[in-house]
Order: structure tokens, then C-alpha cells, then sequence
């Protein structure tokens, strides 16, 4: 198949966390043509991602019309916003808002959108609330369009608090032991949001909430403990811990009060027959007590 006539799905995102496990998912499956937004079309992880075959089309959200290109031809598209950075969640919706606009401009026939899980539950969270805003807007906008809202990422969990003292595994996080969390694997979004971009499933044009696990603290402290054949203990924190990280301490509280995420797990393992739990994450990713 040429490069003309092939199918091309464009990814937002392409250098980050969920847009390149879209790109991985994408290639792994193959016989679509990769188009990705790059604001650093120079930089070692575009280099990366173009070495790996992808097109790169340089551009920026804030610049709404770099999105019309990449969304040109397009079969399809998944999208992600972030919060992150001094525009916070201000421009997380501004910027969501760009790429639903660019969709409807570009007659895009699917827009995949990863928001969060919750986001429709008026969490009061406010990096939720933004995303709520961007589906709305999506949805204003009569765009075909299918939410994937995901749960915690199961990376967060080796940035947030997981050490070894004395030969013992010690996991923290701010939430009473004994209220299960719902995870998902990063790579499992973007194996989920492949199979809805290439259509067929019976999720598409509507949303559903992703999760590959649920446990508790002292589970999850276990699954590292057992990983590495160490004991292992769950230490939950104050949620003051969290004072300075703007809007993660009433997302923790709001996880504390069940239900929090309420993820289909069933659909998720039909878009995703081989979803990792979190033990089976650990062995994927090759966790030890060294990295
Ligand atoms: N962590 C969780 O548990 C969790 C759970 C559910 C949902 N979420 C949501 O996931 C989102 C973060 O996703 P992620 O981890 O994949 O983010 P990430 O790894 O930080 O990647 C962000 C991507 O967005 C790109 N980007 C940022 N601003 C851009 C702009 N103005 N124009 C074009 N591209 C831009 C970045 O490109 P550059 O490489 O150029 O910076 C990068 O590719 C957040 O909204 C968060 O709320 C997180």
C-alpha cells in the first residue's frame, strides 16, 4: 500500500505518555500510516518516533490552524490535553477546545478523545472539571467522537512512593489502607484507544472508562513486595502530604470515598483482551528494586 492511499490516524500527544502508547499500539497492529503532532519536530523523542516510521507535521494546540493539518486526510484521531505547566487547567480547556474545533473544520469522521475516569461524575476535581469541559464542547460540536477515560496510571504509583527499607517493600500514598483504587497500565490506553481508531468496536461514539486493576494499598505494596521476593507494607499519608500539588489532594479524597472510578472492566478487556493487572504490569515493565 503507498503512503497515499494508506490509512493515516493522527495522534496528539505523540511524545508523551498515552500519545506514544497510541503510537506503539498503532505500529504494533500495522497497516495504518502514523501522523503525529510535534511541537519540537528536532527533538530525540520526534527523531525517535520519526526513525520508527511516523509522519511528523510540526505544530502547536495553541496555534489552532497546525491542527487542521494533521487532522487533514485523517481516518481518524485520538487527542489528548494536559494540564500541566503554568496555563493550567485554563488552557487544558482552551487547548482541548482547539483540537474539537480543528475536528469539526476538518470533517475528521472519528475524533478519540482521552479524558479521565469520572470526568461526567461532577468530581469537583478540577483537572476532571476541565476535562468535562473539553467533552462538552466535543459533544456541542456534533463531532463523531468515542471518550476513553481512564484511571490511575499504574506509573504513577513508581513516581509517587514506592521504596525499600531495611529489606522490606514500603508503599505510600495518600489513602486509607483498605479502599481499593482502580488502575490502568498506560499501555493498555493506547491498546484500547487503537482498537476503537480502527473501528468496529461497540463503544465507539460513545465513552467508557478504562481500568486493568483495583486494590488496596496493602495489595498494592504486596504485588512489588512478591515482584522482587521481598515483605512488604502500605503506609497511608496525611493528605497534606499533598498540600502544595494544586488539585491532587481533593483528588485523593475523592478517591477515598467510594465509588470513585467506576471503570468497565468487561469492556476494557474486549478492547484490550491481554489488559495487564498490576502484577502483571510489574513483570512487563521489569520492575525491580533498582529502577
Ligand atoms: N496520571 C494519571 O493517573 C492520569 C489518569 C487519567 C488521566 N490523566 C490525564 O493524562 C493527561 C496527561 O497525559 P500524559 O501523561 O500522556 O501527558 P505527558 O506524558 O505529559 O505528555 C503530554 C503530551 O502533550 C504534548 N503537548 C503538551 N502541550 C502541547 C501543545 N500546546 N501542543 C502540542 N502538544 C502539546 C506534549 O508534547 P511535548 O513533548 O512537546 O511537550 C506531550 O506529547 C493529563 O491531562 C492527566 O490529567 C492522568
Amino acid at each position: 500500500m503507498s503512503p497515499s492511499t494508506a490509512r493515516t490516524i493522527a495522534v496528539i500527544g505523540a511524545t508523551g505518555q498515552q500519545g506514544g502508547s497510541v503510537v506503539d499500539a498503532l505500529l504494533e497492529r500495522g497497516g495504518v500510516t502514523v501522523r503525529a503532532l510535534i511541537r519540537d519536530p528536532h527533538g530525540g523523542k520526534s527523531l525517535a518516533l520519526a526513525a520508527r516510521g511516523v509522519e511528523l507535521v510540526p505544530g502547536d494546540l495553541t496555534t489552532p490552524e497546525t491542527v487542521d493539518a494533521v487532522f487533514t486526510g485523517a481516518e481518524a484521531a485520538f487527542a489528548m490535553t494536559t494540564m500541566a505547566g503554568p496555563g493550567g487547567t485554563d488552557l487544558e480547556i482552551t487547548t482541548g477546545k482547539a483540537v474539537a474545533d480543528a475536528a469539526k473544520r476538518t470533517n475528521l469522521p472519528h475524533l478519540v478523545f482521552s479524558s479521565v475516569g469520572g470526568a461526567e461524575r461532577r468530581t469537583g476535581i478540577a483537572h476532571f472539571e476541565s476535562k468535562r469541559r473539553v467533552e462538552q464542547h466535543i459533544e456541542s460540536l456534533g463531532i463523531h467522537a468515542t471518550f476513553v477515560r481512564p484511571v490511575f496510571f499504574m506509573e504513577n504509583l513508581l513516581r509517587m512512593g514506592v521504596s525499600v527499607q531495611d529489606g522490606t517493600i514500603v508503599v505510600r500514598e495518600p489513602l486509607p489502607d483498605g479502599i481499593p483504587l482502580q488502575m490502568v497500565a498506560v499501555r493498555d490506553i493506547g491498546r484500547v484507544a487503537t482498537s476503537i481508531l480502527l473501528g468496529g468496536t461497540t463503544v465507539e461514539g460513545k465513552s467508557v472508562e478504562i481500568a486493568g486493576d483495583e486494590l488496596t494499598g496493602s495489595q498494592i505494596a504486596a504485588a512489588f513486595g512478591a515482584a522482587v521476593g521481598l515483605p512488604s507494607r502500605y503506609e497511608a499519608l496525611p493528605l497534606e502530604a499533598l498540600a502544595r500539588m494544586g488539585d491532587a489532594a481533593t483528588m485523593f479524597e475523592w478517591f477515598s470515598k467510594l465509588p470513585a472510578y467506576q471503570a468497565d472492566f468487561e469492556a476494557t478487556r474486549q478492547l484490550d483482551p491481554e489488559v495487564l493487572d498490576l502484577k502483571a504490569w510489574i513483570a512487563h515493565i521489569g520492575w525491580t528494586t533498582g529502577n
